[in-house]
This record gives C-alpha cells, sequence and structure tokens, in this order.
C-alpha cells in the first residue's frame, strides 16, 4: 500500500461508497490501495457485500487482486444494508456508483433512475447536511479488461458540476488525494451537461466505428474482397487509429450499447429525429451482425437441426467474465432458434452464469463444458466468439486435437479477429474455415 505524500494536507479520511458493483469496486480498491483513507463500500443487496467481504473480487478484472488483498479491511471496509446509516453519517465524502440501465420499453429507450434514486434517499435520509449542495459528476473512460492501467495512469480525470463548487476547496482535496495520477493529466472541472455528453460521444462514436466497419466486411464479402486486408489499410491510417476496426459479430459490454442507446433517448427528448436516428441505426446495424454470423453459419453448415455446434467464448470480450449485452450470447440464442445443440466453454465465466441466460425451453440443448476438447467432442463446428488467448495461441497442435474429436466435415467460424493464427495450416488440418468478410478456407475452398 502507498502514503500519500500530501497526507498532512489531506482533508478526506473517510469515503463511504453506495454501490458495489464494477465501477465502485475497482475505484475504491485503486483509491484505498493509494491513499491513507478509510472507504466503506456499501450495498443494499447484502450478497454482493458478503462477496467482497469474503475476499472475492465479484468479476475478472486482471491485476486488481494484489491491491484488494492489501486494502481488505486495513483501508477498505464492506458495510451490509444495516450499517448504511452509520457509514453515510461518518463519511466526509460520498460516492454514488450505481448503475443507470437503460431499458427499452415499447421500442423506446427509457432511463431507469431507480437504483440511483435509491441511493440519492439514503444519503438524503441518514446524512442530510452533506446534501448541501455539492454534487459532481465524474464519468469513467476506463474498460473492461484495461481497467488497471486505465485507473493507474488516466489521461484525464473530469468533473462536470456547478463551477463554484468545483473550483472550491472541496476539489482542491480531490485533486491531492488523486496525487497518483499524473501531473500531466489533465484534471479539469466542466459543466455537467457538457461531460456528460462528452463520455457519451465517445462511446457513440466507437459504436459507430465498429458497427461501419462490420458494414464494410459484409460489403466485402458482398463484392469478394478481401476484409484482412482492408482492415490492414484502413488501420494504418493515423485519423483512424487500428482500434475498433475488427470485423465480427458486433460490440456489447455494458458501456457501448447503454450510452448509445443514451443517446438516442436524449435526442428523442430534445424532439432531435435525425440524431436519434444516426444511433438507432448503429444499433440495429450491431444486431445485424450478429444475425449476418448466424447465417453465414447457417448457410455453410447447409442447415444445422440437430447438429452439435461449440461455442469457445461467451463474455463480450476476451479475458473478462461480464456477459452484459454479450453479443455471443445473441449469437447463441439465434443459433438455437435454429434447432442445434450448443456446447459453450468460456475460461473466464463461472460455469453457473451461463445456462441462466437461455430460456427454461433451450436449456437442455446446452451444455457448458469445462475444456475446448470437451466442449468440441462429436461437434460439428466451432464458433470462435471471443479473442481468448487459447484459440490464437495454442497453435497447431490445439486444432489437431480438435479435428481428432469432432464430425466430418468440421467447420470453424470465426466471429473475431484472432490474428495470432496461420488459419491456412488450420484449413489443411481438414476444417472448413469461415469468416465474415474474409476468404473461406479449407475443404472446397482450395
Ligand atoms: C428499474 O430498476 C430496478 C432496480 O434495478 C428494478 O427493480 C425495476 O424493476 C426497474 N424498473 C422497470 C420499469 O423495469
Ligand atoms: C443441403 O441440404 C439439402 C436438404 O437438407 C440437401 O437436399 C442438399 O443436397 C444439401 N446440399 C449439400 C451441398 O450438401
Ligand atoms: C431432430 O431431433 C429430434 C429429436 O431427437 C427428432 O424428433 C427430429 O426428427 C430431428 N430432426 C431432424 C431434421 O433430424
Ligand atoms: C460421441 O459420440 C460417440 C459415438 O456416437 C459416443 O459413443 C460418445 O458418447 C459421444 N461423446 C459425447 C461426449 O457426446
Amino acid at each position: 500500500m502507498n502514503q500519500n505524500p500530501n497526507q498532512q494536507n489531506q482533508d478526506i479520511y473517510n469515503i463511504a461508497c453506495l454501490g458495489s458493483g464494477y465501477t465502485a469496486g475497482l475505484t475504491m480498491i485503486m483509491m484505498a490501495f493509494h491513499c491513507d483513507v478509510v472507504i466503506t463500500m456499501l450495498d443494499v443487496d447484502n450478497e454482493d457485500i458478503d462477496d467482497w467481504e469474503a475476499g472475492i473480487i465479484p468479476f475478472d478484472e486482471p491485476n486488481f487482486e494484489h491491491m484488494f488483498d492489501q486494502v481488505r479491511n486495513v483501508r477498505l471496509m464492506f458495510g451490509q444494508s444495516n450499517n448504511i446509516a452509520a457509514a453515510l453519517n461518518t463519511a466526509d465524502f460520498i460516492v454514488i456508483a450505481v448503475d443507470n440501465p437503460i431499458q427499452r420499453i415499447k421500442k423506446k429507450n427509457t432511463l431507469n433512475l431507480t437504483k440511483w434514486k435509491d441511493s440519492w434517499e439514503q444519503v438524503a435520509m441518514h446524512a442530510p447536511d452533506k446534501l448541501n449542495p455539492t454534487v459532481v459528476y465524474n464519468p469513467e473512460f476506463y474498460s473492461l479488461g484495461t481497467a488497471f492501467n486505465d485507473l493507474q495512469n488516466p489521461r484525464q480525470v473530469i468533473f462536470g458540476g456547478d463551477a463554484q463548487i468545483l473550483n472550491g476547496p472541496l476539489f482542491h482535496n480531490v485533486r491531492k488525494l488523486m496525487y497518483w495520477v499524473d501531473q500531466n493529466a489533465v484534471f479539469r472541472y466542466h459543466d455537467i451537461k457538457s461531460v456528460v455528453l462528452a463520455k457519451l460521444g465517445i462511446n457513440g462514436l466507437l459504436a459507430s466505428k465498429l458497427s461501419i466497419l462490420n458494414s464494410i466486411a459484409s460489403i466485402s464479402a458482398a463484392v469478394e474482397a478481401d476484409m484482412n486486408t482492408i482492415m490492414e489499410i484502413m488501420g494504418r491510417d493515423q485519423r483512424l487509429g487500428p482500434t475498433y476496426l475488427t470485423p465480427g459479430i458486433g460490440f456489447g459490454g455494458p458501456s457501448l450499447e447503454r450510452d448509445t442507446r443514451l443517446l438516442c433517448h436524449v435526442a428523442q427528448n430534445k424532439g432531435l429525429l435525425k440524431e436519434e436516428q444516426i444511433y438507432t441505426k448503429v444499433l440495429e446495424n450491431n444486431e445485424a451482425a450478429e444475425k449476418r454470423f448466424v447465417n453465414m453459419v447457417v448457410d455453410k453448415m447447409n442447415g444445422t437441426t440437430n447438429k452439435t455446434i461449440a461455442i469457445f467464448g461467451l463474455a463480450s470480450k476476451h479475458g473478462i467474465s461480464d456477459l452484459t449485452n454479450s453479443p455471443a450470447i445473441q449469437v447463441c440464442k439465434l443459433l438455437l432458434d435454429h434447432d442445434v445443440y450448443l456446447r459453450i466453454y468460456d475460461l473466464y465465466v463461472p460455469n453457473a452464469h451461463i445456462l441462466g441466460n437461455f430460456r427454461r425451453g433451450v436449456q437442455e440443448r446446452v451444455v457448458v463444458a469445462t475444456s475446448p476438447v470437451q466442449a468440441a467432442t462429436n461437434a460439428s463446428a466451432i464458433c470462435l466468439l471471443t479473442d481468448c488467448d487459447a484459440y490464437q495461441h495454442g497453435g497447431i497442435q490445439f486444432y489437431n486435437q480438435l479435428f481428432a474429436v469432432m464430425t466430418q466435415p468440421s467447420y470453424i467460424f470465426n466471429g473475431r479477429q484472432n490474428s495470432g493464427i496461420n488459419w491456412q495450416d488450420v484449413a489443411n488440418i481438414g476444417f472448413s474455415i469461415h469468416a465474415v468478410g474474409r476468404p473461406s478456407r479449407g475443404l472446397g475452398f482450395e
């Protein structure tokens, strides 16, 4: 654990955090590791808090375990729902970090602020003096899987709120507290609307970028161009940058879809129809990417009824356990509509979290496998739905093993980039390999 070199003039010692999810958890671990503070993480949901108290980080986020072990019960405490009053009362700084899920009700995107309002009421009830009116917004810019570096070395830390508050002593204290943030990082305060919209704008633009790239992959397939070449050339253009330029099954995760829906919601509320349509199209096009992938599978396999398909990777991206809005789950559901049997393997997702994503009627067609070979046994096809290292770097040996246990003909459908593999070598084993927007290889495609 670190010590704040500015400790003498530190003014915040007691922090209460309402919420114990991903954003709350990681931010508070990072804060507790660096600063001599006492943080109490609180939630009305005792189950999550039970996990935290038992020393379990309830999601996979590389590199946080070590920090967590050091701060747990030293600087980072946990309060059950019956401790909320006491913790809020002694706090000199309160963080509310609960999700604000955007929901689709009757085709409209609607904000559900229930959790936020509940937290707010807790503060109003137990610590009314602290409402006085110092409320600011701090958007999270970090990303699943890279959160450690994003929080340890942020390029910018942004607060939105009233200028008077933000220029006052409280925020100088916050800056002092966050001493580990590089001096060159932008640490700034702006009006709240600009800050919120900037955050939505970033995710809206990333979602659009991926959505357009997927449509280019689709056009590329139609005109029989090579998407690998297209991606390589596009990625070298400095104005674009190489990220979010991988065609596949579309975007997912907790932020991109939510923030794109929020943009729709705001535009709609303000009567900005054209603006709303842009983001509606981005979301529709993302769903289309999932459908295109499944159509490719059904097409190339000449029908899938009663065939077994192995799914490698179910999370919204590689290396995480989060299944929120995962496009891989959508792909599985669409495949099940085509009467397949699925064997799902994801190294990072706890088995218990997988089956619950499928409705009762189809659950009996889904098996959760504990290894890639087990998933592939007697399967006709493998769908690669995350960029798992095993599929990229397992080498030819890995694919030889899989081929040996599968039924013939054996297909691989690549919903990700998986750039580390020489697909021609894999095709030479005897696989028939297909990816959106890229030339097919193997059986019948030499
Ligand atoms: C809003 O969210 C809360 C808490 O997550 C949930 O209990 C409630 O059912 C949601 N409301 C609607 C209308 O979906
Ligand atoms: C595809 O399936 C149909 C019926 O299911 C069959 O008649 C046809 O011969 C199959 N085509 C190939 C190329 O296997
Ligand atoms: C698929 O399996 C079910 C149950 O075993 C069977 O009733 C059905 O006829 C099969 N369909 C085809 C097209 O093989
Ligand atoms: C695979 O198929 C063989 C032959 O039909 C069968 O004996 C074996 O039990 C099957 N294995 C699995 C894991 O389904």
